[in-house]
């Protein structure tokens, strides 16, 4: 029998994760994004994880992508989580977390400091401001060499218009907060991503009208 912890072979035993932060919807969308993974991440080595939350995404995916180093990063108030699951499913190539609140300019600057081939991130760009968004794009932009990916995942809405009651309420209860939370337009954050040398070259559509956005660093131009 394997010994590896059963978070990791995929089979959650929920009375270890009891003391763990959770998220549900992270046990949920886990396999269909690695799947969608395992095809984009082939020839990668290094990928930066933007709003790793709780850190189920690294500890699930990294040992299924044996060949990546996968660098997780967050705001420091979901390091904790972050450590704990990394804890719980060690692997060798998921990394500690990085300081990454993307309100702070000396955190974008250490983390771009540093190439990754590919970026990933979930459920992020309807959670932070639009501002925030333009700067998480522009992170991916200044990390990636030509023909580096970028691959976001999350609920989009689509020519401006909601994909399922479902978004639309989720969208409703977003704004409400009153913190620049809104769903995203594909068509828009396509345009800005365009405007920092990212081109959509892919799109997935994953369930729970959820989609996964694949962009690509274009080569500079003289
Ligand atoms: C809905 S959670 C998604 C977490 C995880 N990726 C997932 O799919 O479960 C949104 C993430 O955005 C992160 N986030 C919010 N504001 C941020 C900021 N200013 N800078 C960086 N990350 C931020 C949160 O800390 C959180 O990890």
């Amino acid at each position: 029998m394997s010994d590896m912890p059963n978070a990791a072979r995929g089979n959650t035993d929920v009375s270890m994760l009891a003391a763990l932060p959770f998220s549900q919807a992270c046990e949920n969308n886990r396999e269909p994004i690695l799947s969608v993974l395992r095809e984009l991440l082939t020839d990668s080595k290094r990928v930066l994880e933007i709003g790793s939350g709780t850190g189920q995404h690294s500890v699930y995916f990294a040992p299924r992508l044996p060949h990546v180093s996968w660098q997780t990063s967050d705001v420091p108030a979901n390091h904790a989580a972050i450590h704990a699951w990394q804890q719980q499913y060690p692997a060798d190539n998921v990394q500690p977390p990085l300081v990454l609140d993307l309100t702070s300019l000396d955190d974008i600057r250490a983390v771009t400091a540093r190439p990754y081939d590919a970026v990933f991130t979930a459920n992020t760009l309807h959670i932070v401001s639009w501002d925030l968004v333009l700067r998480l794009l522009g992170v991916a932009a200044s990390v990636l060499p030509a023909d580096g990916l970028l691959i976001v995942y999350g609920p989009f809405n689509e020519h401006g218009d909601y994909t399922s009651a479902g978004n639309r309420q989720f969208d409703a209860a977003l704004q409400a907060r009153g913190m620049g939370s809104a769903i995203r337009d594909i068509e828009t954050v396509t345009v800005a991503a365009g405007q920092m040398q990212l081109s959509l070259i892919d799109r997935y559509a994953m369930p729970a009208n959820n989609q996964l956005l694949v962009f690509q660093k274009q080569p500079d131009t003289l």
